[in-house]
């Protein structure tokens, strides 16, 4: 049984607090769209697809706190929420595609009462991860054919059930491959700053009962030399028209070493991940975060107080080092068109 990172239940999210794992496994109920901002800001709720659905159902929150209300002050409310939403993470492209997906509804709908208008965002917002559920199952069958029984694959950060609305993209090869009875061994690099690959994917691999062995980031060069990778998955929080891919920082040093190593290095992620209005990754929006997660890594100071700190959670893979971009539709290679 997969793990879920949030659904609606009783006209509230329940939403898997995931700083806390895996230590804890505590699920946060939240009524209130603010609190969903707050939770996507804080990583409490993470990885594209899993931020896009969240926002979705944030919105629908902010339409049922404003049922009663007459229809302009209903929608000035919707608007203020869309764009808090949207001010929470810049990089992954599913948080604004879901809210432009939800507010496209919004005005199609608009001439109906405000309580028929809730129900259809909320009906919106279950189609938004229901179809996430559906695009990781295809996705995950489409990567899992390039595995063979025995081999040996290395992962960063996190992008299984916990970062989306299913079995996961990257992360979901793996586990579509073993579903297919291939013994797979799978490399997790920590990934730092915040430790999304010892935290949360050695988590979920060691709860699915695949053979993980964790590693420092720093590790990875060495381990392509001496051990046997057969391949490297990885997510994208937003990708360019070009290929160029934008996700967890660390991946375009992992991609170089590929590269070096030879090794097959591949992107998963679905449509909702392209962004085809961004011609190349030079326009992608990087975000950048607070110096403390490096200089306090959860809790304890190591680094000297005011050392100047830069924290990109993301970096830019080029395109000309993808050897494939998984999506729902297929196995995409150069020159990637979508
Ligand atoms: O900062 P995070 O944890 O939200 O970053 C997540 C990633 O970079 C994932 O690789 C990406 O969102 C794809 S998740 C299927």
């Amino acid at each position: 049984m997969i793990i879920r990172a949030l659904k609606w239940t009783d006209n509230a999210v329940e939403l898997l607090d995931q700083t806390q794992l895996p230590v804890k496994t505590e699920y946060l109920r939240m009524t209130n769209y603010l609190d969903i901002a707050d939770a996507i800001r804080k990583l409490k709720v993470r990885g594209a697809p899993a931020i896009g659905i969240a926002a979705a159902y944030g919105l629908c929150l902010a339409a049922f706190e404003a049922v009663a209300e007459q229809k302009n002050d209903f929608l000035a409310r919707l608007e203020k929420a869309s764009r808090t939403l949207a001010a929470t993470r810049p990089t992954a492209v599913n948080l604004f595609w879901a809210l432009e997906r939800m507010k496209a509804v919004l005005k199609h709908e608009i001439s109906k009462p405000v309580k028929e208008i809730c129900d259809i965002l909320l009906q919106e917002a279950h189609a938004i991860a229901r179809e996430d559920e559906e695009m990781c199952r295809k996705i995950s069958g489409h990567g899992a054919e390039v595995l063979k029984d025995g081999d040996t694959v290395l992962t960063h950060c996190n992008t299984g059930a916990l970062a989306t609305g299913g079995m996961g993209t990257a992360l979901g090869v793996i586990y579509a491959a073993v579903q297919q009875g291939k013994k797979i061994r799978v490399f997790v690099d920590e990934t730092r700053p915040l430790l999304q690959g010892a935290r949360l994917t050695a988590f979920e691999l060691q709860q699915a009962n695949i053979d993980a062995t964790l590693i420092c980031d720093n590790m990875a060069a060495f381990v392509m030399k001496r051990q046997k990778v057969n391949a490297i998955f990885v997510g994208a929080d937003r990708i360019a028209r070009n290929g160029d891919t934008a996700n967890k920082i660390g991946t375009y040093s992992l991609a170089v070493l590929a590269k070096f190593h030879q090794v097959p290095f591949y992107v998963v992620a679905p449509t909702s991940t392209i962004d085809l209005q961004r011609a190349s990754g030079e326009e992608i929006p990087i975000e950048e975060r607070k110096p403390e997660e490096i200089t306090h890594g959860f809790g304890r100071q190591t680094a000297p107080a005011d050392i100047a700190v830069y924290n990109p959670a993301f970096d830019i893979t080029p395109a000309e080092l993808i050897t494939g971009i998984i999506t729902e539709n297929g196995i995409h290679r150069h020159p990637f068109k979508f």
